[in-house]
C-alpha cells in the first residue's frame, strides 16, 4: 500500500492570525478547520481499502460548527446519549447516519432517539437487548441491533483509557455468547445485524487493532456455525495522536490490512467510529501566563486556562504540548505550567519553555478531542469562548458564558 500524503497546513502561527488571535479575551478555544477536514480525509482514504463507513464520536467534541464540516466530509455520528442526538441533528445529521451506543441506558432515552428515527443501536447486556426490543416492540419500529463483546485485549494506553480489557465494564463476556445467540434468535422487532468492539483511546500501536480483529473474527465465527448472519462489524475508534514532539503517527496500514482481510473472510461491512483522530490535533486553547514563582528552583508558571477547559492532565496524566504564541530566540528551560484553580491537581506537567513573561501568551496542544465537551464550571469557571481559523480569517464559533449560567435552572 502506498503512504498517504495529505499535507496540513497549520495557519496558526501566520502573522495575521498572532495578531487576531492577541485581541480575544483568554482563555479560549481555538479550532483549524483545514487540518480538521484533512483529518478526516486520510481516515477516509486508509479506510477506503476496506470500504468502511466513518462515524465520528461525538463525545471528543460536540460544537455545532465542528460537526457541520464533519458532516460535509461524508461522515455519521455516533452519539451515546439522547443529548448527543439532539446535537447531532441540530448539526444536520441524518437519523440514519446516527449510531447509538453506551453501556446502558433508561426507556425514556431509547424512545427518545427511536421517535427521531435512529436505527442502529448496540447492546452490552442482555437486559439492554430486552430493553431495545421492548422499546422497538411499544412504538412499532424496527431497529438494527450489534452486540458488543469484549475481546479480552489490553492496549497500551492509559488504564482509563483502556476498554477491550477483560476487566473493563464495557460488553459482554465471550462466554456469554451462547446467551446471546438464544437471545438474538428471538428477536422479533429488533434485528441484530453485528458485533461491536472499540477496544480502547489513544491508542498508539497498531498492533492491539489487529488483535482485536482477529478476536471479532472469531466470535463472528461463533454466530455463523450458530446459522445467525453477520452483516457488518463496527470496530470502534480509538487510533491514538501524537501529543509530544518526539512521538511517532500512528501507522495505519496494519489495521486496514486487518480490518480488509476480516470484511473479506466474513463478507461484513465495517463501520468505524473515531473520535480523536479528527479533531484533536485540530483544536487548542490559547491562554496567557498570569502569575510566576518559584517552587524548588524551578519557575512556576500559572495559566489562565486549567483542569476546567481541559481536564486531561489531570484526569490521565495526559501531556498537552505547549509552546509560546509568538517567535522568540530566548533560550529554553525547565519549567513548571499550572492552571489557576484551587484544586492541587490542576497542572500541566513539566516544559521546556523560553523564559516568559505575565500577559505572554501560550498555545495549548490537543485540545480540539475530549477538553471543551469534559470541561466544567468547578471553581465558578465560565466556560470559554470558541473560534475558527477558515483559510485565513478567524470565526467566534461559540460565545463565553456569562455569570447567570452558573444559576440557571436553580429555584431559589
Ligand atoms: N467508540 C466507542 C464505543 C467509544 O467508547 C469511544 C470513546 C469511541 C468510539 C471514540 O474513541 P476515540 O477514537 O476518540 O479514541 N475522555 C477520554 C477519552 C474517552 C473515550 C471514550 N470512548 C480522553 O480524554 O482521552
Amino acid at each position: 500500500m502506498t503512504r498517504l500524503k495529505i499535507q496540513i497546513y497549520s495557519q496558526i502561527m501566520q502573522q495575521k492570525i498572532v495578531d487576531k488571535l492577541r485581541q480575544i479575551e483568554t482563555p479560549f478555544y481555538l479550532y483549524e478547520r483545514a487540518i480538521l477536514e484533512a483529518n478526516a480525509q486520510t481516515l477516509l482514504k486508509y479506510f477506503k481499502g476496506c470500504q468502511a463507513a466513518i462515524f465520528f464520536a461525538v463525545k471528543a467534541n460536540t460544537a455545532l460548527h465542528i460537526l457541520d464540516i464533519i458532516g460535509k466530509q461524508k461522515l455519521g455520528a455516533e452519539a451515546v446519549s439522547p443529548g448527543e442526538v439532539f446535537v447531532c441533528l441540530r448539526a444536520g445529521f441524518s437519523p440514519r447516519n446516527i449510531l447509538y451506543n453506551n453501556i446502558a441506558r433508561k426507556v425514556d432515552d431509547i424512545i427518545y432517539t427511536m421517535k427521531k428515527g435512529v436505527l442502529f443501536y448496540n447492546f452490552e447486556a442482555l437486559d439492554q437487548l430486552a430493553v431495545l426490543e421492548q422499546c422497538a416492540k411499544s412504538l412499532h419500529k424496527r431497529i438494527f441491533v450489534f452486540a458488543r463483546i469484549n475481546p479480552g485485549i489490553f492496549p497500551e494506553t492509559h488504564p482509563h483509557l483502556s476498554t477491550g480489557a477483560r476487566s473493563s465494564k464495557f460488553g459482554m463476556e465471550a462466554k456469554e455468547l451462547g446467551m446471546i445467540v438464544k437471545a438474538v434468535k428471538r428477536l422479533k422487532y429488533a434485528k441484530f445485524v453485528g458485533l461491536h468492539s472499540h477496544i480502547g483511546s489513544q491508542i498508539l500501536s497498531p498492533m492491539p487493532f489487529v488483535k482485536g480483529a482477529r478476536k471479532v473474527s472469531d466470535f463472528i465465527k461463533y454466530f455463523e456455525d450458530h446459522d445467525i448472519k453477520v452483516d457488518y462489524v463496527n470496530l470502534g475508534g480509538g487510533f491514538g495522536v501524537t501529543h509530544h514532539p518526539n512521538e511517532k503517527p500512528f501507522v495505519f496500514e496494519p489495521v486496514v490490512k486487518a480490518y480488509r482481510s476480516l470484511a473479506e473472510k466474513h463478507g461484513v461491512k465495517v463501520f468505524l467510529e473515531p473520535g480523536r483522530f479528527i479533531v484533536s490535533n485540530a483544536g487548542y486553547i490559547v491562554s496567557k501566563v498570569i502569575s510566576i514563582k518559584r517552587r524548588k528552583g524551578i519557575p512556576l508558571y500559572i495559566l489562565d486556562a486549567g483542569m476546567t477547559e481541559n481536564p486531561r492532565p489531570a484526569l490521565y496524566k495526559a501531556y498537552h504540548h505547549i509552546e509560546p504564541l509568538f517567535r522568540t530566540m530566548r533560550r529554553k528551560m525547565k519549567v513548571r505550567v499550572a492552571g489557576p484553580l484551587c484544586e492541587n491537581t490542576d497542572e500541566f506537567g513539566i516544559y521546556y519553555l523560553p523564559k516568559l513573561k505575565i500577559g505572554d501568551r501560550v498555545l495549548i496542544y490537543n485540545c480540539g478531542a475530549y477538553t471543551r465537551t469534559m470541561a466544567s464550571n468547578y471553581n465558578g469557571r465560565l466556560l470559554p469562548s470558541e473560534y475558527i481559523i477558515v483559510k485565513s480569517s478567524l470565526k467566534m464559533i461559540r460565545k463565553k458564558q456569562q455569570f447567570p449560567s452558573l444559576i440557571q435552572n436553580e429555584i431559589y
